[in-house]
């Protein structure tokens, strides 16, 4: 279905779970965000429910994201369930990848098709840091097998903060030389309650750029995904290198996407604070086409861009992992 902005909607972001396993500086406060009773999650039979009525008005692609979705029981079930639905072409998840070596296996024979894996630096310390207390051989033993159990493409997440991983630049773009990963580096956004609010962290894909391209050609090259990044591969390199700017460059014009909270809101934008309850109707009984009713009416009230600039970090009373990024 087209949105008012003449937009097709056909992808869908799920987050199944606000919990997570890390508590990166730029994602939660340090004590965490106020989780949701288990009550209050949708299960998996509504989350089917709702799928199979989102697809009735056109989506086609599911991405489940969190906090950390593996750290969901049976999400391997549903992701089964998710494959079976044959009007769904492609089933990602975003993962901070730590859980991958114990599920990488199973997730595939389930139907996952790809993974996007968190890791926002290559140094151990700094990953500590970033993480507040995560181990980077864990995550890095999670790109190691989402690679061998064959998902296609693994794309590395790095949100480029000033003075702390901006140096890094390099090391990100020589990875891709040795190994078939999609490396993206994303503007940070002022969104939730962070300690990075109010510092001068955030840096321009245009800065980066200029820094790759001072030692690199950058070849613009095509990867496949539904999401705004824009991707280049330096000649030669098994990998690509990818840019995601919804600051300095925004990608509302051409968005796609409807989410759904791990508490069963339809938030059609983001950044926009705006939310429609899901999940009053599924718990009343409301059939597959009244939810893809209230569907509509989420994707109709889409927003035409986002305000981050303006709104700033007041501008989102939800963190990342409530929203699922
Ligand atoms: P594919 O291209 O399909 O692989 O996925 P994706 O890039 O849409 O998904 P991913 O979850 O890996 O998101 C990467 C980054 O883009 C994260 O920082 C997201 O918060 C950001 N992002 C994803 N969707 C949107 C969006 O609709 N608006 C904005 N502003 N940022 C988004
Ligand atoms: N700005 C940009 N990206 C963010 N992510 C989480 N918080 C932010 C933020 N404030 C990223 C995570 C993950 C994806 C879902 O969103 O790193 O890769
Ligand atoms: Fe779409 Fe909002 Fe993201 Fe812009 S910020 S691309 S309108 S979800």
């Amino acid at each position: 279905m087209n949105d008012a902005f003449q937009r097709k909607i056909n992808y869908l972001r799920i987050s199944i779970t606000d919990r997570c396993n890390l508590r990166c500086v730029y994602c939660m406060p340090e004590e965490g965000v106020e989780l949701s009773n288990h009550e209050e999650i949708l299960s998996h039979e509504e989350i089917l429910r709702v799928i199979n009525s989102a697809v009735m008005v056109g989506i086609r692609k599911i991405r489940f994201t969190g906090g950390e979705p593996l750290v969901r029981k049976g999400i391997t079930s549903l992701i089964e369930r998710v494959n079976e639905i044959p009007e769904i072409d492609d089933i990602a998840l975003t993962t901070n990848g730590l859980l991958l070596p114990k599920m990488a296996v199973e997730l595939k024979k389930a139907g996952l098709k790809r993974v996007n894996i968190s890791l926002d630096t290559l140094s151990p310390e700094k990953f500590r840091r970033i993480t507040r207390g995560g181990r980077l051989s864990e995550a890095w033993l999670g790109v190691e097998t989402a690679l061998e159990v064959g998902f296609d493409p693994v794309k590395i997440n790095a949100v480029v903060i000033r003075s702390f991983n901006d140096n890094e630049v390099y090391d990100f773009a020589q990875l891709t030389a040795k190994m078939p990963l999609n490396v993206r580096f994303i503007e940070l956004m002022p969104i939730g309650v962070s300690d990075l609010r109010g510092r001068d962290s955030f840096m321009a894909t245009a800065e980066l750029i200029e820094m790759l391209q001072n030692r690199y050609d950058l070849v613009p090259e095509k990867v496949a995904g539904n999401g705004p990044a824009k991707s280049y591969r330096i000649p030669g390199a098994m990998g690509t290198i990818g840019f995601i700017s919804p600051i300095s460059n925004h990608f509302c014009a051409d968005c796609n996407r409807l989410r759904l909270t791990a508490e069963g809101q339809l938030r059609p934008c983001l950044q926009s604070p705006q939310e429609i309850d899901l999940k009053t109707p599924l718990r009343g009984g409301a059939s597959p086409e009244e939810l893809a009713q209230v569907i509509r009416l989420a994707i109709s009230s889409k927003p035409e861009k986002h305000n981050m600039e303006q709104a700033g970090w007041a501008g989102n009373r939800r963190c990342m992992p409530q929203i699922g990024g």
